[in-house]
């Protein structure tokens, strides 16, 4: 949520700036801007698009070696030209960029207007540039020390850059619960809020610790603690390219990502399934494997799409494994006192890594002596640091805001996790065992069939693309995926929708059915076949509209249905993977429509770092 972006060096820093931003503006789109500091500091910054900013900039001066850049999702005041970030203190003296929350923002402010300073915009960030700007002139002190002082008196979160004329070959990177890594180039350094502006400069970064302040000269680098304690450099090699952030001549980055599915699933399961030797190998869990197998319980922690793969989870490892699980929404767990302890196995499940929630949930449980481990996708990321141990998805970067081929990796991560304890466990046989990871094996390439689809799935977008609201029901693993298929919708094309189990629709949802509103049903052939048969009915006897997915060669469904979309036939455990890619399409294409930005949907951001 929001992006940052900072550049020390030699080179020309505007460029790099506004590429950055623009590779970083998946986090945040309501309004971007820039500080370059050449002698004096110069800010540019727009609401709306980095494009706009652009626009706005061309034929300016832009003359300067080091700068920052941010691209926002509004907390503290609504987007505008004056809320955009950089901010700057009264004076002029400092300038910041900054991703989080101040929490104690409005005693600060109030305490800094008593003293006369003014304010001119509504965010959180000025009362911090104008914190350090008090501190630093009220005493004889370095402009370091000030920013470590200001930041001494600070509750909330922060990952932010600070420049300032009176030191004007320094940037201050400081980090508290938001993300910030720094690229190190040859006496240039860059700095983000994730490693995408800085794959094309260099592989070699530093991810910033909790109360890390980096002192970045372009010849140097020190890293400190709150207190001025130099800190250790950790220096980690990127695991990331250039094309993997590109378009690849689709349209958009979801469509490129749904249509990468087949491949990111096998990239998950490359070297950790092995059918000839009949393994399952998940090296992150290797340490833990014993305490994993024993558990007594597993309590999945996640946020939106993310807990929707952990509902996958549980039933794959309730059926597959037999330890009982439970999933909770990692912003409910934390705020309550959740019964957990030494003997619990905590499962954090986040694309990003970096979700607000789910990483204080992770903190939480950790205090209460469980064991955590983490589903990732991002390589670095906070979450995957402070779990006791996990597995990385390695979907690639997912870059589209609604999230779909981390879904599925998450789901196969799930999957032969479950398969891998049931086998440990003696609960599947090794035919059982076999005939599994050969179903998970055959998904990439179903994937691919139900991919070629596309022309129908467009068809039925064309057909309810007006809808007001619509119903996704399913029964047991495939319930989920309605959840999923509902989130995908409403949050792109902003139709509302539901998911629900399809048993619970006699007991609510049923009132709200009629010619207009669609309800898709996920009703492959599974132990719940004839049920959920029952329940279409129940939905054309009261003129509803019925689309629904189903196993390839259903005969029965193809009656009562309005449209079938046949997927190819997998066990009932695995479904899941294929069900939810013509739920992805059709809610992509529907929005498409509609007119909506696919890619980057109103209010929303990719990574939610703020509580
Ligand atoms: C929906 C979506 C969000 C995320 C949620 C958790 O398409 O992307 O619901 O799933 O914000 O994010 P992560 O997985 O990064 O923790």
């Amino acid at each position: 949520m929001c992006g940052i972006v900072g550049y020390i060096g030699n080179r020309d820093a505007y460029p790099v700036l506004i590429k950055g931003l623009k590779r970083l503006e998946y986090r945040g789109y309501d309004s971007a801007g820039v500080a370059l500091l050449n002698g004096d500091t110069t800010i540019y910054k727009k609401k709306g698009k980095v494009s706009e900013l652009e626009a706005y900039v061309r034929g300016k001066e832009t003359l300067s070696t080091i700068g920052i850049g941010h691209t926002r999702w509004a907390t503290h005041g609504k987007p505008s030209d004056l809320n955009a970030h950089p901010h700057q203190s009264e004076k002029g003296l400092f300038t910041i960029i900054h991703n989080g929350i101040i929490e104690n923002y409005s005693v600060l402010k109030k305490t800094l207007m008593d003293q006369g300073m003014k304010f001119y915009s509504e965010t959180d960030t000025e009362v911090l540039a104008n914190l350090i700007e008090y501190i630093y002139t009220s005493e004889d002190i370095s402009v370091e020390v000030a920013v470590s002082l200001a930041l001494q008196k600070v509750v909330g979160a922060y990952g932010l850059l600070v420049i300032s004329r009176e030191d004007p070959n320094l940037m201050i990177a400081a980090r508290r619960s938001s993300p910030l890594v720094i690229g190190l180039g040859s006496n240039e350094y860059f700095i983000a809020s994730d490693a995408t502006p800085i794959v094309e400069y260099t592989d070699r970064v530093i991810y910033l610790n909790n109360d890390d302040i980096a002192l970045i000269r372009r010849d140097e680098l020190v890293l400190k603690n709150l207190v001025s304690e130099s800190t250790k450099v950790n220096i980690k090699t990127l695991d990331m390219s250039i094309s993997e952030m590109e378009k690849q001549g689709y349209e958009h980055y979801m469509l490129k990502e749904i249509f990468e599915q087949p491949r990111s699933i096998m990239d998950t399961f490359r070297g950790r399934i092995n059918s000839e030797t009949n393994e399952i190998r998940l090296g992150g869990l290797l340490d833990v494997k014993d305490q994993l197998v024993n558990a007594k319980r597993i309590v999945v922690i996640a946020c939106g799409t993310s807990w929707h793969a952990g509902l996958v989870g549980e039933y794959l490892i309730e059926d597959l494994a037999r330890i009982p699980v439970e999933v909770e929404y990692a912003s409910e767990f934390r705020y309550r006192n959740p019964m957990i302890g030494p003997d619990d196995v905590v499962l954090a499940i986040s694309q990003s890594g970096e979700t607000a929630d789910t990483l204080a949930a992770i903190q939480l449980a950790r205090e209460a002596g469980a064991l955590v481990l983490g589903i990732c996708n991002v390589a670095g990321s906070s979450i995957s640091r402070e779990t006791h141990a996990g597995v990385y998805t390695h979907a690639g970067i997912e870059i589209g805001v609604a999230s779909t081929k981390a879904f599925t990796a998450q789901v196969t991560v799930l999957t032969m996790m479950a398969i891998m304890i049931g086998k440990e466990k003696g609960l599947l046989s090794e035919k059982r065992f076999s005939q599994l990871l050969k179903e998970l094996n055959d998904v990439p390439g179903q994937i691919e069939k139900i991919l070629e689809l596309n022309e129908e799935f467009k068809h039925i977008a064309e057909m309810y693309k007006d809808a007001s609201n619509a119903l996704y029901l399913g029964r047991g693993v495939s319930f989920p995926v309605a959840l999923e298929g509902a989130l995908k919708l409403k949050e792109i094309s902003y139709i509302h929708a539901e998911g629900y189990p399809a048993a619970e629709m006699k007991h609510g949802p049923i009132a709200l059915i009629d010619e207009k509103m669609p309800v898709v049903f996920i009703a492959t052939k599974d132990s719940s076949y004839e049920k959920i048969v029952s329940n279409i009915q129940e939905v054309k006897a009261r003129n509803g509209v019925v689309i629904a997915i189903v196993t390839e060669g259903d005969s029965i469904i193809k009656e009562i249905a309005d449209h079938v979309i046949e997927i190819p036939k997998s066990d009932e455990s695995l479904v899941s993977l294929t069900a939810v890619v013509p739920l992805q399409l059709i809610a992509y294409h529907i929005a498409l429509m509609r007119g909506c930005n696919v890619d980057q949907p109103r209010n929303l951001a990719k990574s939610v770092t703020v509580e």
